[in-house]
């Protein structure tokens, strides 16, 4: 099973892949937080795509690119995965689409996560992240025990620094502009299920697996 998980900043894509991980053992394939693995180890990689990130752009498509086509080649792929964030853009749409035609296989399913851009700025500005295990919580819906402190690793709790408010409206914008119109581009390969992801996450995991 190759699923997509298609919807703006902080519409819950990367709480929703965890749980289906965690149930199915496909792995959850989040550029974002390549991207932040490639920064945290100061990679030339990292480095450049942490001006792009700050600045709540996207990453240019061909680094995008290169580095799905090779993690799709890990062991841990064989049976399927999760595409938690990629692709965003159409020419990443299109290249993923060669890339599985090459190996014989295809997306099976685009999910897209549907909510008011008026919800997402309390949930990104309130999110906090373990840098260690990258459990999320949430200054009012889900606080730490111990504030700063990860409840299940003693790992440091930060927010993102893409997480700001004026940086959260940039990503929105670019969401809209450049990644919206890949919903109008897995419906008419006839792939795009559609979530109301403004629903509690129990819901919303119910309504994932029903659409799989
Ligand atoms: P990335 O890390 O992918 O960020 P994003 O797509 O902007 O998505 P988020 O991680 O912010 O949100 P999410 O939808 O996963 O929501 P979450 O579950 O965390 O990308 C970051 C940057 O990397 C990009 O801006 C770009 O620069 C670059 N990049 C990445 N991929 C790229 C690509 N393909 N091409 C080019 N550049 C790329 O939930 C958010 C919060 O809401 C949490 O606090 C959570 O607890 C809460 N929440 C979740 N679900 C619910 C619910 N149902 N009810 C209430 N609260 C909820």
């Amino acid at each position: 099973m190759i699923l997509i998980f298609l919807g703006p900043p902080g519409s819950g894509k990367g709480t929703q892949a965890k749980r289906l991980t965690a149930k199915k053992n496909w792995p959850q394939l989040s550029t974002g937080d390549m991207f932040r693995a490639n920064i945290a180890q100061k990679t030339p990689m990292g480095l450049a795509a942490k001006k792009f990130m700050d600045d709540g752009q996207l990453v240019p498509d061909e680094v995008v690119i290169g580095m799905i086509k090779a993690r799709i080649e890990d062991p841990d792929c064989a049976n399927g995965f999760i595409f938690d964030g990629f692709p965003r853009t159409i020419p990443q749409a299109e290249a993923l689409d060669s890339m599985l035609a090459a190996k014989g296989l295809k997306v099976d399913r685009a999910i897209e996560f549907k909510i008011d851009d008026s919800e997402l700025v309390g949930r990104l500005s309130g999110r906090r992240t373990c840098t260690k295990c990258g459990t999320m919580y949430h200054v009012i819906t889900m606080p730490t025990k111990v504030d700063g402190v990860c409840d299940k690793c003693g790992g440091s709790v930060v927010q993102r620094d893409d997480d700001h408010e004026s940086v959260i409206a940039k990503r929105l914008n670019v969401y809209h502009a450049q990644t919206a119109p890949l919903v109008a581009f897995y419906a008419g390969q006839g792939k795009l299920k559609t979530l109301d992801a403004i629903q509690p996450m129990d819901m919303v995991f119910e309504a994932l697996q029903k659409a799989i």
